[in-house]
């Protein structure tokens, strides 16, 4: 059995990449370069904690609204970092997968990431999942969309049948969801299957989250009492 006081699923929004750099005086693009090696580290630090799933939200759905530089920045940051870091994550046990619509996204990082997915596909150590070009809501329609075209009738489709079409379905629900950067939003993560997570904030911004930022983080969560919309058993039984 694990440990109930370790999140099997942890999902973290990466977030404050630019200011991290703007406080260097460096562009924004070098924050993010800093952050993928940050990632590259997290990943090996929650393994070792015993998490099994971490989830990380890499571009949102949004991101495109941002100036165009930055967006092929990052598109070229991702294909420089599989390229980079793939031979020492599936040294490292890491299951990779990539979750998000993908039509936007150019054929060459496809390929990377297809590869990077049957490469990986036996690792068992930690399931690393990349949210990119991913949104909460964009997920809810691809899979009804799934659902109405199998044909499912309305009156079958229930909370079971649209998880199992959802981006995530071989994931347990997040037990614990990190955001960095000091906002306390979601952004549109994982809207559905964050119904029962842990939500914790931090104002560490994303290139400085390390070990003991992740020891913060999983020291509040063993904190919660997760009821569920129940009650605690002891608190039930005395009144
Ligand atoms: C998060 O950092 C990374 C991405 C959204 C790709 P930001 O780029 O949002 O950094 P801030 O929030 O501007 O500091
Ligand atoms: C959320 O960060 C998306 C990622 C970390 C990939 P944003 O920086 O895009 O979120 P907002 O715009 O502050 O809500
Ligand atoms: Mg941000």
């Amino acid at each position: 059995m694990s440990d109930p006081q370790i999140p099997r699923h942890v999902a973290v929004v990466m977030d404050g990449n630019g200011r991290w750099a703007k406080a260097r005086l460096l562009p924004r693009f070098m924050g993010h370069k800093q952050g993928m090696d940050t990632l590259v580290a997290a990943i090996g630090e929650f393994a070792r904690r015993g998490v099994e799933y971490l989830t990380v939200f890499a571009f949102s759905s949004e991101n495109w609204k941002r100036p165009s530089d930055e967006v092929s920045g990052l598109m070229s940051l991702v294909l420089i970092g599989v390229q980079k870091y793939l031979e020492k994550l599936h040294r490292d046990g890491v299951r990779v997968r990539v979750v998000g619509d993908r039509a936007a996204i150019s054929q060459h990082l496809r390929d990377a990431w297809d590869h990077a997915e049957q490469l990986t596909a036996g690792n068992r150590r930690i399931n690393l999942s990349v949210a990119f070009n991913y949104g909460g809501r964009w997920d809810m329609l691809q899979a009804c969309r799934k659902a109405l075209a199998e044909g499912i009738p309305p009156e079958a489709l229930d909370e079971d049948t649209l998880s199992r079409r959802l981006s995530l379905s071989y994931a347990p629900d997040p037990d614990l969801i990190i955001r960095t950067g000091g906002e306390m939003r979601l952004s549109n993560f994982l809207l559905w299957q964050a119904a029962y997570a842990e939500l914790y904030f931090t104002d560490s911004l994303w290139p400085d989250f390390d070990g003991a930022q992740i020891d913060k983080a999983l020291a509040a969560y063993a904190n919660r009492d997760r009821r569920y919309g129940g009650v605690i058993e002891d608190l039930a039984q005395t009144g």
